[in-house]
């Protein structure tokens, strides 16, 4: 089933909670499974300074933003981007098949929280991240 890992961050999620003022939010669900995340990013001159999360989900969906949110503090918000979930996947050492698409709703709040951002600051939105956001809404 869970890998040692998957078991580990989801009974002792790092980056659990919320942010006060949050420079940019991100909200992600899945119609299906019904499991909702929100991702808050604090920035600093494009850096991911803090970041936290609530997901009201499986065990899956809390593990990935876990190791999403761990991945993602500290770094520019660009690079940040580039996180899916194959890097989350190998971070947790695998998830079970019907599993995956959770990895994929952690790394697409982070994209929306970066949107948010982007958007607020009136800064300029690259087109792959308007298209990211167009399908992210779409599909929730
Ligand atoms: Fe849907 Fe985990 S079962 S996010």
């Amino acid at each position: 089933m869970y890998s040692k890992t998957v078991i580990e961050h989801f009974q002792n999620p790092h980056n659990y909670g919320k942010i006060e003022n949050p420079d940019g939010t991100g909200k992600v669900g899945n119609p299906r499974c019904g499991d909702i995340m929100y991702l808050y990013i604090k920035v600093k001159e494009d850096k991911i300074t803090d970041i936290k999360f609530e997901t009201l989900g499986c065990a899956a969906a809390i593990a990935t933003s876990s190791v999403v949110t761990d991945l993602a503090k500290g770094r520019n918000i660009f690079d940040a981007l580039k996180i899916n979930s194959e890097n989350v996947i190998e971070k947790l050492e695998g998830l079970p098949v019907i599993k995956v698409h959770c990895s994929l709703l952690a790394a697409d709040a982070l994209a929306e929280a970066v949107y948010d951002y982007l958007k607020k600051s009136n800064k300029a939105v690259p087109e792959e991240l308007e298209e990211r956001h167009r399908q992210i809404n779409k599909e929730s």
